[in-house]
C-alpha cells in the first residue's frame, strides 16, 4: 500500500475521506473542490451529521458523469483529540473504505489537527496497514482486497515530517504483523521448532543476530524447569536467543526482552477444558511479540542493545509429562513444587529470566506472556496487566503505551502475597492459590529477576481479539511489538 502527501485533490477521485471537526465549514476549505463541498454540505445538513468523535457516514457525489465514493470522518472536539484515538479511528475508516471497495483513497485533512505531522504520518501508516491485515492464507476462497494507495491532503509547510513519519508507522506495523501471523498460525504448524526458524527468518531479513539452543545442550545448562514443561511433547524444546546491538560503545548496557514462547498449552495433566484450551495455539503471543519488536528496532537502527529470549515448546501430555507433586531445581539453582501443570508458563519463563541475566548479562528485562486466567478476569481483553519492581521504568512504559494505544494497568506488586507462593517443601510452589492469580504470577517471575529493573506484562487477555475494531482484526493482535519499540525507542 502506497501513502503519500499531495497538495491538491483531483478532479475525480474513487474515494474521498474527509476528516473534519464539529461546526465544520466545508464552503471555507479552499483545497475541496466546490462540487464536493456542496454536496457534502447538503448531506451534513440534511442528516444533522456534525463531525462527532468517530462518526463516519457515507455518500456518493456525481460530478460531470463521475461518482466518487465520500466518507466523512468526525474527530469530536480537537482539545479531546489524542494521537492514540485518532489512530483507531483512522483505522475505522480506512476499514469502511476497503469495505467499499476503495482502491485509491483521497484524505482530506481539514483543519490543523492537533497531531504533530511525524506523529500523524505515523499513526496513519498503522491504521492503514494494521486495519487492512486478515489471516486468510488456509482460506480456499479469500477475497483478498487491498488497498492501493492512500494520498493525504493537508495543509502542511514541509512534507519531510509526515513522511518520515509514514515510514517509521510502517515499520511498527510491518512488525506487529509478522507477531500477528506467528500468533494466528495453528500449533499443528507452528511447533517450538517451526517458531525458531520463523525467529531466523526474522533475524536474516531485519538484521539482528540469532542462536538457536536445542535439546542436548538445554540438559547440559540445567535449564530443568523449562525442561520440565516441554518433556510431554513430541517436539522438541528450542532456546531462542536474539541479539541486536545497536550501541557497542555501551556494550554492558543489555535490555534484557523474554517473551513466552508455548506453541501449544493444553495444561498438561491438570488438563483444561475444551474451552479454555481452544484458543491455547496463541500462548507464544509473548515471543511474537519480542521477535515482533526486535524485527522493529533492528529496521530503526535504534542505538541501543537489546537481547531477546524465547523459551519455545509445548505443554502436552505423555508417560513421560511432568506431574503435579514434582519438584524442580530451576537453572536458578531455586526449587519449584509443581502444584499445577497448567501454570507452566512461569516455570519456563524463570530459566529464561534466569538465562538472560547469568549468561547473557543483561541490565534490566522485561518479559512479556500470555500467563494468566486471572489477568482476562481482572481487566478484560483491551488492557494489558503490569507488575514492576522500577516504578521509574513502568514510567516510561505507560508513556509508551500513551502512544502506541496499547493499554497497561499495573498491579501491584507487595511483598504481602510472597507467603502465597511459598512451599513447604521446596523453595517456591508454581501457584500461589485462587486470590490474586496475576500478582502472585507476578512475583513469582521477581523471583528470578535478581534485583535488576524488571517489568513484567501480561497479555493473556489482549494478545486476541475475537471482533475486528481500531486497529484490530478478528484473531491475534500484534500485542507489546509496538509498546516494546516505543519503550526501547524512548530509551536511546
Ligand atoms: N496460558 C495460560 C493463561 C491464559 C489463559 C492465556 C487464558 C490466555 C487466555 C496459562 O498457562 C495458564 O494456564 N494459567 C493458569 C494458571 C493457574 C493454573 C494458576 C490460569 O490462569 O488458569
Ligand atoms: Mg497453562
Ligand atoms: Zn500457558
Amino acid at each position: 500500500m502506497k501513502i503519500d502527501v499531495i497538495r491538491k485533490l483531483p478532479e475525480h477521485m474513487d474515494t474521498v475521506i474527509i476528516l473534519h471537526k464539529p461546526g465544520a465549514d466545508l464552503e471555507q476549505v479552499e483545497y475541496l473542490p466546490e462540487p464536493l463541498a456542496k454536496t457534502a454540505l447538503g448531506f451534513i445538513e440534511a442528516e444533522s451529521y456534525d463531525f462527532a468523535f468517530g462518526e463516519i457516514k457515507t455518500f456518493h457525489h456525481l460530478c460531470s458523469k463521475h461518482s466518487s465514493k465520500v466518507i466523512l470522518l468526525g474527530t469530536g472536539d480537537p482539545d479531546k483529540l489524542t494521537a492514540s484515538k485518532m489512530r483507531t479511528i483512522l483505522a475505522n475508516v480506512i476499514r469502511t473504505a476497503q469495505k467499499m471497495k476503495s482502491k485509491n483513497i483521497y484524505l482530506f485533512v481539514g483543519y490543523e489537527i492537533p497531531v504533530n505531522d511525524t506523529i500523524f504520518g505515523h499513526i496513519l501508516s498503522e491504521a492503514a496497514l494494521l486495519s487492512s491485515y486478515k489471516f486468510d492464507k488456509y482460506l480456499s476462497d479469500a477475497k483478498a482486497f487491498t488497498v492501493e494507495s492512500i494520498h493525504v491532503v493537508m495543509n502542511t509547510k514541509n512534507t519531510r515530517h509526515i513522511n518520515r513519519g509514514i515510514l517509521e508507522g510502517k515499520i511498527f506495523a510491518e512488525s506487529t504483523i509478522l507477531a500477528r501471523d506467528l500468533v494466528n498460525e495453528p500449533a499443528n504448524v507452528l511447533t517450538p521448532e517451526a517458531l525458531a526458524e520463523a525467529a531466523k527468518k526474522a533475524a536474516l531479513q531485519y538484521g539482528f543476530s540469532i542462536e538457536v539452543i536445542s535439546l542436548d545442550k538445554l540438559k547440559r545448562i540445567k535449564m530443568d524447569a523449562f525442561l520440565a514443561v516441554a518433556r510431554g511433547s513430541k517436539h522438541e524444546p528450542k532456546l531462542i536467543i536474539m541479539r541486536y546491538l545497536g550501541a557497542p560503545e555501551n556494550k554492558h548496557d543489555i535490555t534484557g526482552l523474554v517473551g513466552k514462547g508455548l506453541t501449544y498449552d493444553s495444561g498438561g495433566y491438570c488438563i483444561k477444558t475444551p474451552q479454555g484450551m481452544v484458543n491455547m495455539k496463541n500462548d507464544m503471543g509473548g515471543s511474537a511479540a519480542v521477535i515482533g519488536a526486535m524485527s522493529a528496532i533492528a529496521t530503526l537502527k535504534l542505538k541501543i542493545n537489546v537481547i531477546g529470549i524465547v523459551a519455545a515448546c509445548e505443554n502436552m501430555i505423555s508417560g513421560d509429562a511432568y506431574r503435579t507433586g514434582d519438584i524442580i531445581r530451576s537453572m536458578s539453582g531455586k526449587t519449584i513444587e509443581v502444584i499445577n501443570t497448567d501454570a507452566e508458563g512461569r516455570l519456563t519463563l524463570a530459566d529464561a529470566i534466569h538465562y538472560a541475566l547469568e549468561r547473557e548479562k543483561v541490565e534490566r528485562v522485561i518479559d512479556i506472556a500470555t500467563l494468566t486466567g486471572a489477568a482476562v478476569g481482572a481487566l478484560g481483553n483491551q488492557i494489558s496487566a503490569v507488575l514492576t519492581n522500577d516504578q521509574a521504568w513502568l514510567d516510561r512504559l505507560q508513556q509508551a503505551s500513551d502512544f502506541s494505544g496499547e493499554l497497561i494497568w499495573q498491579m501491584p506488586a507487595h511483598d504481602e502475597y510472597k507467603e502465597m507462593i511459598k512451599s513447604e517443601i521446596a523453595d517456591l510452589k508454581n501457584v500461589g492459590g485462587p486470590m490474586a492469580g496475576c500478582i502472585t504470577a507476578g512475583l513469582f517471575l521477581r523471583e528470578f529477576v535478581m534485583d535488576k529493573p524488571w517489568i513484567h506484562i501480561d497479555i493473556a487477555g489482549t494478545a486476541l481479539r475475537e471482533k475486528e475494531g481500531g486497529v484490530n482484526a478478528y484473531g491475534a493482535t500484534g500485542v507489546g511489538v509496538r509498546l516494546l519499540t516505543s519503550l526501547l525507542r524512548g530509551m536511546e
